[in-house]
């Protein structure tokens, strides 16, 4: 659904530029005072001073809206999260508590794979509804753009099943969220591959990512390149099939251990390399060189008591960085825009205005779709996120709270609360 729209009176608060925002860039947003922003079927239109209602069919053709001085964002993009599963893990975070940690959980048959139990047990229509309601959240925290992954499924029907969801769920007319969905059939060894890792990479190479393609349900492909999940080797095999294929690249690199494999994802010209809490300086270094946004997901690190990713030397040292959620029913059950930014700004020292950016257009690079959202410019679609105050340092000053008292999706007004 799409509409028009007049925004009037507003605070726009916008990075600028139709590509990812690298290093010192990430920190120039356009501020524009008493600002109009016109939506045409959707699309941006005009962006600029208030001028005056004078024209033809202007009050007809138009929904008015008067933001009364308040900041004008874009829409958030949370380019990293896994919000279709089945059940929930509380019981496996009771533990963490108590001091075990995420990978033994793991080695002793929980964590992911328990979650792929529950997503098989679970039907379509379940699913869907789930992974709605996390929609609906995501967008009252200012999300119009969410990347979904598979990965709970690890056999060809359940992981086609977890990706139709995310394209049915897209397709609806009514959908507050454009959801963009990534493959990510090597998130864990399943039990009926266990001590087979490679035959299991086979598996995926030969049966599953063609029925994907085929079916055209993912832009991305992903894998969890960990020790003890999937090796440099075995993940640069299964990627570079991958992009046979015609899939973008994305990599879950170095959470756990340095593994490199935030280098691999240079060497392969990745769209993103997602985590990076243990990434070295060289492998910061060719991400900056290869264009690889980094993307930073400061929520896990804090569930999983594990130092936080070095944002700001990564900033420092030219690279793109995309904040996102990791929304997941493990390391991470949390989809909090706000505490995001919080904890982005406290812990890995960025500024706000970098946040800004790397939740807006550098989270859309890592989409592949700064052409057309993450900034407040013409051409762009009209997603934003109002505020509901005049001064944007509120987002992180005022912590984990939901600063957003409006979500506009392509011209469409969705009020909280
Ligand atoms: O991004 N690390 C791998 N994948 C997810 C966690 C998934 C889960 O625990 O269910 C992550 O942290
Ligand atoms: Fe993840």
């Amino acid at each position: 659904m799409t509409e028009n729209l007049i925004i009037f009176n507003a605070r726009v608060v916008t990075p600028v530029g139709f590509t990812a925002r690298h290093g010192r860039e990430m920190s120039q947003l356009q501020v524009i005072d008493q600002a109009t922003v016109e939506v045409t079927d959707g699309v941006i239109s005009y962006v600029g001073p208030n001028r005056g209602e004078k024209r033809d069919g202007y009050y007809q053709h138009y929904w008015h809206y008067n933001a009364r001085g308040k900041c004008l964002l874009p829409g958030f993009v949370d380019s990293h999260t896994h919000f279709v599963f089945g059940g929930e893990r509380a019981e496996e975070f009771s533990w963490r508590l108590k001091g075990e940690s995420y990978m033994s959980i793991m080695e002793r048959g929980g964590g992911i794979v328990s979650t792929v139990k529950a997503t098989r047990d679970t039907d379509y229509i379940h699913l869907r509804s789930k992974a709605e309601g996390f929609l609906k959240q995501m967008s009252a925290m200012g999300v119009t753009t969410v990347e979904g992954k598979s990965g709970y499924g690890l056999n060809r029907d359940t992981e086609l099943m977890q990706l139709r969801v995310m394209r049915n769920l897209n397709d609806d007319e009514r959908k507050r969220v454009d959801i963009v969905s990534t493959f990510l059939g090597a998130h864990a060894v399943p039990e009926e591959y266990s001590g087979r890792t490679d035959a299991y990479v086979d598996y995926l190479i030969q049966e599953v990512m063609p029925a994907v393609r085929a079916n055209h349900l993912a832009e991305f492909c992903d894998v969890f390149c960990e020790q003890g999940v999937f090796s440099i080797e075995q993940s640069r095999r299964l990627l570079l099939a991958a992009r046979d294929l015609g899939f973008a690249l994305k990599l879950h690199a170095d959470e756990i251990v340095p593994l490199g494999g935030a280098g691999l994802a240079a060497e392969l010209s990745a769209v993103s390399a997602d985590h990076l809490l243990h990434a070295s300086d060289a492998d910061i270094q060719a991400m900056a060189q290869h264009n690889v946004v980094a993307t930073l997901l400061p929520l896990t690190a804090f569930a999983l008591r594990e130092p936080y990713a070095r944002g700001r030397e990564m900033i420092d040292a030219g690279c793109a960085v995309a904040l996102a959620t990791d929304l997941n029913p493990g390391s991470c059950f949390s989809g909090s825009i706000p505490l995001t930014i919080a904890l982005a700004c406290i812990y890995m020292k960025m500024s706000i205005e970098e946040v800004i950016t790397a939740l807006t257009l550098n989270g859309a690079a890592a989409l592949n779709r700064s052409h057309s959202i993450g900034s407040i410019e013409v051409g762009k679609k009209g997603d934003f996120a109002l505020l509901n105050t005049c001064d944007y340092h509120f987002l992180p000053y005022y912590i984990g709270m939901n600063c957003v008292s409006l979500t506009v999706k392509e011209g469409v007004l969705y009020p909280i609360n």
